[in-house]
């Protein structure tokens, strides 16, 4: 473990240059590590983890059991339905969708056998027991690594060469070897670094972040800036490429590699004039909002929106005509038309 300054905090991270994956594989040679919901965090991990020569099964039903057989899993080898996954496995990782996951408890406890770890990759079951129900038997061990990016990112970044930050946390250590066990896992996924949280500082960070600046208010300021362009007469075209394209371009990656001042300091004076004096009235804008959406994680009032629209019988109709609305708007069609008019699409 180093110990790593973060602008005059002082924070602990786990590399894999000092957990390597070698030592994972001590850790891990006498587990099953059954991943349970081939979903997009599922397959991410299953397949790192397959590739780095873990024993891992998956547990999958009807949703992804076709493509967990595409993707090389053999039915009664490496790929059984969820609970009889967990039955032979001795480190669950429960990867179903939030709302599944509360769905299939009642089934998934009685396999939960002392000594066996129970892992997550949010803080979701079990920070809002009270709304999941998911309180696990107190002799198993209870872990999590939660990758911060999405589960394409997770394989993809792998298969790259590169790895993807994750957060770690023991929440119940009934074996003694529960922080091994996470860091073994963790490392095994893929994780270019790993630096600890708590269950409920990772739940609550995450839900703020996908509904704040990650997802959420991304997409609100587009919408926002694009709207306004378009009421003062510019063209799709202009607008998208001021509000969007330019954006994920060429600045985004700009601050990935060098930071939000590098960018600043390498933009006209006119652009990094007006954008150093906007930027702390946006800030104070939008900062109530980001309290009453902190608030409300804190509180689990979206914990309770999240579980009862995901467990509707109708979700993903819902889902699937909420997308196609986005999609079909006037500015993501706009974005379908720039992005095909890039260079290298032209090519093609
Ligand atoms: N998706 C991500 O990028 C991401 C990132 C970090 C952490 N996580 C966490 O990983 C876990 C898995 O998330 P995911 O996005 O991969 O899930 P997902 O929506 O892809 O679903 C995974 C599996 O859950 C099952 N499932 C889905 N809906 C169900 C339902 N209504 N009832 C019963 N089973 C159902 C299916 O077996 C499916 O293959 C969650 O705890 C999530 O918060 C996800």
């Amino acid at each position: 473990m180093a110990k790593i300054d973060f602008g005059g905090v002082w924070e602990d991270v786990t590399t894999a240059e000092e957990f390597t994956l070698e030592q994972a594989r001590k850790v891990l040679k006498d587990e099953v590590v059954a991943v349970v919901g081939y979903g997009v965090q599922g397959r991410g991990q299953a397949l790192n983890m397959r590739d780095n020569g873990i024993r891992c099964i998956v547990g999958e039903g009807d949703y992804n059991w076709q493509k967990a057989i595409d993707e090389g899993f053999v039915p009664g080898e490496t790929l059984f339905p969820p609970i009889e996954a967990a039955k032979r496995a001795t480190i669950i990782q429960y990867l179903l969708s939030d709302a599944g996951q509360k769905a299939m408890w009642p089934e998934l406890k009685p396999q939960l056998t002392k000594g066996k770890a129970l892992y997550f990759s949010h803080g979701f079951s079990i920070v809002y027991k009270e709304q999941t129900d998911v309180i696990p038997p107190a002799d198993i061990d209870v872990i999590m690594v939660a990758p911060k990016g999405a589960g394409r990112t997770v394989r993809d970044n792998f298969l790259a060469g590169s790895g993807i930050n994750s957060s770690y946390a023991v929440f119940q250590d009934a074996t003694g070897r529960a922080k091994e066990r996470t860091l073994a896992v963790g490392v095994a996924i893929g994780s270019g670094y790993l630096f600890p949280t708590t269950f409920e500082k990772e739940v609550y960070s995450d839900l703020t972040g996908e509904r704040g600046v990650l997802m959420g208010c991304l997409a609100g300021v587009m919408e926002a800036q694009y709207n306004v362009l378009r009421k003062h007469g510019h063209s799709p075209s202009e607008a998208f490429n001021e509000t969007v394209e330019e954006l994920t371009q060429s600045l985004i990656g700009l601050i990935a590699q060098n930071g939000m001042d590098w960018m600043y300091a390498n933009c006209s004076t006119t652009a990094q004039r007006g954008a150093l004096d906007w930027k702390g009235r946006f800030r104070d804008a939008v900062a109530p909002i980001f309290e009453e959406l902190y608030d409300r994680v804190l509180t689990g009032k979206e914990t309770a929106i999240v579980l009862a629209a995901n467990s509707a019988p109708d979700y993903r109709d819902k889902l699937a005509a909420e997308l196609e609305a986005m999609r079909t708007s006037e500015m993501w069609q706009a974005g379908a038309a720039v992005r095909s008019l890039r260079p290298e699409r032209r090519k093609k």
